[in-house]
């Protein structure tokens, strides 16, 4: 029987070229496809800098220590995310404060945001849910008003913008990650964008074992770590980056397929976007259900060998972080969670395949 995997990767025997390229060309790290990645990174999100990295979580982690948040610091994020953007708050012992998040856009509620900001927040962790724009507008004028910087995890959001912008370019830095199930990949691997010289200065140095340059050899000018990324990665990135365009334009006519498909089912509401969203880049393809049986929904189609994702499951409420308080009501994040389930989604999609995975929906969700 056929499988539906959540997501995969697009490899084509390009990428499998410029791969082997750097293999034989035995400069694996450090080298100059890094550079040439980082560059052409910067055209597409409209940036001054980018510094490739080895994860989204690094890239994280780094801009939290790039904008001088440390110990017992606040940084207000959101639950509604992978559990990365909360860890890499706690990797570098500050404590999370995650909010709840608008219905509209799936991003943190400026209205919890006014509410939550307190003397101990160092800085705001921004998410955009499946590539959905947070409603950035507002919330960076409530963190310019109370001059706080803004992480933008845009993580999922590669050739997404808002208002014209790119995401991940509107904010004091951008996180982007390249793991496979990503709209363009590295393997693992992750990019930091900013316009601001000495944050990007503070990057290539914590990425790098805390190393700066002194003439022609490295003094150690900060803490650090190894964050970089291999030119191995960096050339299947690069590969993959020169054709997003048309990887964009595949992703976008399974999204419309899938839209004309469920059309016909009563209790699933298809995604949709905001006025400042013009199109979608599509990282995922997240129905809402109607319905409160969504397990034996998941397990009728994993049966079927469609595999289902229950994205996100909210930070909150993992083990982990339950027994920590967390006293904000995460009343829409809870609610919307229950709802959502990813389809599969992958270029290389037939239309054939996205009819048989919503049609069986439709059955199970009747
Ligand atoms: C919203 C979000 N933030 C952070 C990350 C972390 O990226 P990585 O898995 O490359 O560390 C991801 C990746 O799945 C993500 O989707």
């Amino acid at each position: 029987m056929k499988k539906y995997p959540l997501a995969q990767p697009e490899i084509i025997q390009a990428d499998i070229d410029a791969v082997t390229q750097v293999l034989k060309s035995h400069q694996l790290s450090r080298g100059p496809v890094i550079n040439e990645f980082e560059k052409e990174f910067c055209k597409i999100t409209q940036s001054n800098y980018a510094s490739a990295v080895s994860s989204g979580t690094a890239g994280l982690i780094i801009a939290l220590q790039a904008l001088g948040v440390k110990e017992n610091d606040e940084v207000i994020t959101v639950s509604f995310t992978v559990p990365a953007t909360v860890n890499s708050i706690v990797a570098i012992g500050a404590t999370p404060i995650m909010i709840d998040i608008e219905d509209s856009t799936l991003g943190m509620c400026p209205g919890a945001l006014k509410r939550t900001i307190s003397t101990k927040t160092k800085a705001i962790i921004v998410v955009h849910a499946f590539g959905k724009a947070a409603n950035m507008c507002e919330l960076l004028s409530i963190a310019k008003y109370y001059n706080i910087p803004v992480i933008e995890d845009a993580c999922e959001a590669i050739g997404n913008s808002y208002q014209q912008k790119p995401l991940g370019s509107m904010a004091d830095i951008g996180v982007f990650a390249f793991y496979p199930n990503k709209q363009i990949t590295t393997g693992e691997g992750g990019m930091l964008v900013t316009n601001n010289q000495k944050l990007h200065a503070k990057f290539e140095i914590l990425r790098n074992h805390g190393r700066s340059m002194n003439g022609d050899l490295y003094d150690q000018v900060s803490f650090g770590w190894n964050f970089r990324m291999s030119d191995i990665n960096a050339a299947l990135g690069l590969s993959q980056l020169k054709r997003i365009k048309h990887v964009i334009t595949k992703r976008q006519k399974i999204a419309q397929l899938y839209n004309t498909y469920l059309s016909e089912g009563k209790n699933i509401t298809c995604p949709s976007f905001s006025a400042h969203e013009s199109s979608s880049a599509w990282f995922v393809y997240v129905v809402r259900l109607a319905i409160h049986n969504r397990n034996t929904i998941i397990q009728n189609l994993n049966r079927l060998n469609i595999q289902c994702g229950r994205y996100f499951a909210p930070v909150h409420l993992q083990p982990y972080y339950k027994k920590k308080t967390n006293k904000n009501a995460l009343h829409s994040t809870e609610t919307i969670a229950k709802k959502c389930l990813a389809l599969p989604f992958y270029t290389q999609m037939t239309e054939n395949d996205i009819k048989f995975i919503c049609i069986n929906l439709i059955k199970y969700t009747q």
